[in-house]
């Protein structure tokens, strides 16, 4: 009994010892692979993000009107954190540094929809915002100025947001420039031109829809400083940014990052500041609060069958604003038609009833009609509020990216 006990101590130490040896051999083999197999990984990584970047470096985007002011990037800005070297030079402008920031912008099905409902801003930061805008807004010059003592007074934008300053001349305020691809708040921008430097001091410009109408925020920021008007707000996401089906509470027809269908988004607090400061400014000088907003949009070729340009109030072709031939919409459209000759005409609701982007719905034309904050998401602006201070124009791409016609047009229907 003994002995078979023993003999199956033997047989057991026996198979002990060769199964040890195997899983020595195997646990090496294992180890081996797994460091081959991490190592590979880490190359293959290490490729495809020197791929992306490169990319990034040499497409920021693809821009249908292969704007003629590229800003080159070199590795420097792109790697170096939170830098923003060489933007400072004589060469550099407003046009140039928004191609610049949209390579942070979120573009279409990008954005799950818990990155976005975290990126919102958050009601102290909207307020900030607002105080922030409205100081700068003040200023004659940003000659004396920097940005970490102003933003100091603006703790919860701190964080987030930095100031770029072009020649005493510009101000604009991004989210501060990331490490990685893109904006954590998807917020977009706004550019101030200073009191001093601004020759239309009264007309302001925005641009809604990255990516998908087109070129339009580089083309909304080229008229904006090549016309010396007084403000320029960009959003920062793609109407179809956040992925799947998300319709927005504000306007369940519209998606979510629809930034001019929902008063969400920081770009409908932005448009809200300028036009709030742009009144208190008027009022303190005495003067009448007369300023022009105008929203830039890209329509599809097959929109609109016979409006290359559609010019509109944000409201239907019967109200009294389009009767009235120096009414601000009418301008822009004689200025439109005589500048642009043959290659791209100019019609508004009251020419073309057919064209159904009248714009009623977007919620900073209804604040600048007159709708409180709080209720832009559902009420229309009353039809005696309106006086085309909203002007909202879709192009189709011919006319999106003829910046020099359109910053004579406007020049004309804006005489300094
Ligand atoms: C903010 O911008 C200034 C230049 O205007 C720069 O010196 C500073 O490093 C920037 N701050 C951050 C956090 O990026
Ligand atoms: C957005 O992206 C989706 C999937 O990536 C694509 O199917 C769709 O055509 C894009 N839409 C636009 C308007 O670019
Ligand atoms: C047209 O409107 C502009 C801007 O409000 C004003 O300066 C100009 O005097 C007006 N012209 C006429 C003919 O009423
Ligand atoms: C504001 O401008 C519009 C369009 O130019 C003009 O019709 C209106 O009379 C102006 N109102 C004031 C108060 O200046």
């Amino acid at each position: 009994m003994s002995s078979s006990i023993k003999n199956i101590d033997l047989k057991y130490s026996y198979d002990k010892y060769g199964n040890l040896a195997e899983m020595i051999i195997f646990s090496i083999t294992r180890l081996l692979y797994n460091v081959f197999f991490i190592f590979a990984t880490l190359f293959t990584k290490a490729l495809t993000e020197k791929a992306n970047l490169k990319q990034l470096i040499e497409s920021p985007h693809p821009h249908e009107c292969s704007p003629k002011e590229t800003y080159s990037f070199s590795k420097e800005i792109l790697f170096t954190k939170n830098s923003l070297p060489h933007l400072y030079d004589k060469s550099t402008s407003v046009q140039k540094f928004n191609n610049y920031l949209e390579n942070f912008f979120a573009s279409n099905n990008s954005v799950t929809r818990k990155e976005w409902d975290l990126a919102l801003p958050t009601s102290d930061e909207r307020q900030e915002m607002k105080q922030l805008i409205n100081y700068l807004y003040g200023l004659y010059t940003f000659n004396e100025i920097q940005s970490n003592a102003i933003l100091n007074s603006f703790p919860k934008l701190q964080k987030w947001v930095n100031l770029t300053f072009i020649e005493g001349k510009y101000c604009i305020i991004h989210e501060i420039i990331p490490s990685g691809c893109r904006f954590p708040r998807f917020w977009g921008y706004t550019a101030l031109c200073a009191r001093k430097y601004a020759l239309k001091p009264n007309l302001h410009h925005s641009a809604s829809h990255f990516e998908s109408d087109g070129d339009v925020c580089n083309e909304a920021a080229t008229i904006f400083e090549s016309t010396g008007s007084r403000s320029l707000v960009v959003a920062g996401a793609n109407r179809y940014a956040v992925r799947g089906d998300n319709p927005s509470s504000c306007q369940p027809s519209y998606q979510i990052a629809d930034a001019s269908h929902n008063n969400d988004p920081m770009f409908f607090t932005m448009n809200v500041a300028v036009h709030d400061a742009a009144k208190q400014h008027a009022s303190k000088n005495s003067l009448p609060f007369n300023d022009t907003f105008i929203e830039w949009h890209g329509m599809a070729e097959t929109s609109c069958l016979s409006a290359p340009i559609f010019i509109s109030a944000g409201v239907h072709g019967n109200h009294f604003i389009y009767g009235d031939k120096n009414s601000t919409v009418n301008r822009i459209r004689d200025s439109v038609n005589k500048n642009f000759g043959s290659t791209s005409s100019a019609q508004t609701p009251h020419t073309d009833e057919s064209c159904k982007l009248i714009a009623s719905s977007n919620v900073f034309g209804r604040y600048v009609n007159s709708v409180p904050e709080s209720d832009v998401c559902t009420i229309e602006a009353k039809i005696r509020d309106i006086h085309s201070q909203f002007v909202h124009i879709e192009q189709k791409h011919n006319a999106r990216c003829s910046w020099d016609l359109w910053v004579k047009s406007i020049n004309d229907a804006f005489p300094i």
